[in-house]
């Protein structure tokens, strides 16, 4: 067996291709059927018109001493004989069989009884006859024979006469085939777009009503596929969320009996033991955290949830609450620039993205820096920065920060690597794009989210 691929088949190809070797198969059985129906027209048009110079010939036999002789000039017999498309040949034999009169060299037809008359074809020359024979009561056998031009020339017209039209046909039929066909696929390329235009996370059925019989098992089987697949990836959603959150409370509960242990007397080396203890307990909780919010973030069920507007406002100033407190405590200027955007999503989605960007601000930004929360319409359309007056994230890092367990090498402080791969994830469930740029001031990250089109009015708060 070659291993070599196989060409991609193209389905308009084969049906085209089929569809010109058929018809060029019946535009070919129709011309031979009406190239022998019309040769058989010819003949019958043509035939009695030659043995009308075989009868004058006959009656211009004579015998003369019991010999027939043919008693004709040789104008009468150019006059006879004169055709205006065909040469016309003659021949006269006695009845022994001599030659009387014309082509010496043309045999005498045979089989042909007394009173008897026949038409065959005959070649003589290099060129084809059609010959008229008729033997009369003395024996005597009369020949004239005539080229095919006009034979030729009316079988012609008659094949063009039935193929031209027939020909037409078949490429009109080509022509509608084809548009047929790019017609009949239109619902496969709308399966296509409504592919194309999905997030990762969409696994929803396609829509399988509208489309036509031949494509509906197709479009059946691939929707069972995304039900397993969708169902797989529940699967695994819901274990990372059942381990992460069941890792949370035994978690908490390390947490609260080292802080207790640490809150009492303790010889130096065992605090310094318990501080370890108690840090990687912090460390440990917050990647469980992140794990269940990355979790949330990628659940597939969500993409059936429905969104809801949401003002993102209300989300930045709910943010606030929680975040200047942490603000003050590392000595950075946090400050709100909001405006009211309405936009479609889910309220703790959008939140956990925020949590997630400020965090960083506050994290990476050095104590006396400045961090600032921006919402509001730009160019038309929602968009959520939060920027700050850190040390800012390289160029070509600004890509890879996203992925997931990516820290850029030889930043300070704690953290997993997730945060800023949770807001992607967040970005691309409610359809917007996340993107890095360079602040104002030209010192420091600012992360830009941008929402597509605008939802309708949220209530304002
Ligand atoms: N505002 C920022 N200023 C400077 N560097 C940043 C900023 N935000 C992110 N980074 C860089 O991008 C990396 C990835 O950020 P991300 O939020 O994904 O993970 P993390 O903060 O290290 O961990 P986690 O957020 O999960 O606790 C960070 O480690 C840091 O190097
Ligand atoms: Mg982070």
């Amino acid at each position: 067996m070659s291993s070599a691929p196989r060409a991609r088949q193209s389905i308009r190809r084969r049906l085209v291709l089929f569809l010109v070797t058929m018809l060029l198969l019946l535009v070919g059985a129709a011309a031979a059927i009406t190239y022998v129906v019309a040769a058989r027209a010819a003949n019958d048009a043509y035939d009695r018109a030659l043995l009308d110079p075989a009868h004058s010939l006959q009656q211009n036999l004579r015998t003369i001493d019991g010999v027939p002789r043919l008693d004709l000039s040789s104008k009468a017999l150019q006059a006879l004989l004169y055709d205006e498309a065909d040469d016309v040949f003659f021949q006269v034999r006695g009845p022994g069989g001599n030659v009387i009169a014309g082509l010496a060299d043309l045999p005498a037809k045979a089989g042909l009884g007394e009173g008897q008359q026949r038409f065959y074809d005959f070649e003589y020359g290099g060129r084809n006859l059609r010959v008229a024979a008729l033997r009369n009561e003395q024996d005597v056998l009369i020949q004239v024979g005539e080229t095919r031009h006009k034979r030729n020339r009316l079988i012609g017209e008659i094949l063009a006469a039935e193929l031209v039209p027939t020909l037409l046909v078949a490429l009109a039929s080509i022509a509608l085939a084809w548009g047929g066909i790019v017609h009949g696929l239109a619902p496969l390329a709308r399966v296509r777009a409504e592919l194309l235009g999905r997030t990762s996370h969409d696994l929803r059925p396609i829509p399988n009503d509208t489309a036509p019989v031949e494509i509906a098992p197709v479009v059946d089987a691939f929707n069972r596929l995304l039900r397993r697949l969708s169902e797989a990836n529940a699967l695994q959603q819901r274990f990372l969320a059942n381990a992460a959150h069941q890792l949370r409370t035994p978690l908490a509960g390390l947490q609260m009996h080292l802080e207790l242990q640490l809150r009492r007397e303790q010889a130096p080396e065992i605090r310094a033991e318990l501080e370890r203890l108690h840090k990687a307990t912090l460390r440990t909780g917050h990647m469980t955290k992140q794990l269940l919010a990355l979790a949330k973030a990628e659940s597939t069920s969500g993409a059936e949830a429905p969104l809801h507007p949401v003002d993102l406002y209300q989300c930045a100033e709910a943010a606030a609450q929680h975040w200047v407190p942490v603000a003050i405590a590392r000595r950075i200027d946090l400050g709100f620039t909001l405006e009211h955007a309405s936009v479609q999503g889910d309220p703790s989605l959008l939140t956990e993205l925020l949590d997630n960007l400020i965090d960083n601000a506050l994290r990476y930004t050095p104590g006396g820096g400045a961090v600032t929360v921006q919402c509001g319409l730009r160019d038309g359309a929602p968009f959520l920065a939060v920027e700050d007056t850190g040390p800012g994230i390289p160029p070509s890092e600004q890509d890879r920060v996203f992925e997931r367990f990516h820290r850029v090498a030889g930043t300070t402080g704690e953290g997993t690597g997730l945060g800023l791969a949770i807001v992607k994830e967040i970005a691309d469930r409610h359809g917007a794009r996340v993107g890095i740029e360079s602040p104002r001031s030209g010192q420091g990250t600012c992360v830009v989210v941008r929402f597509g089109a605008i939802a309708p009015a949220a209530s304002a708060g």
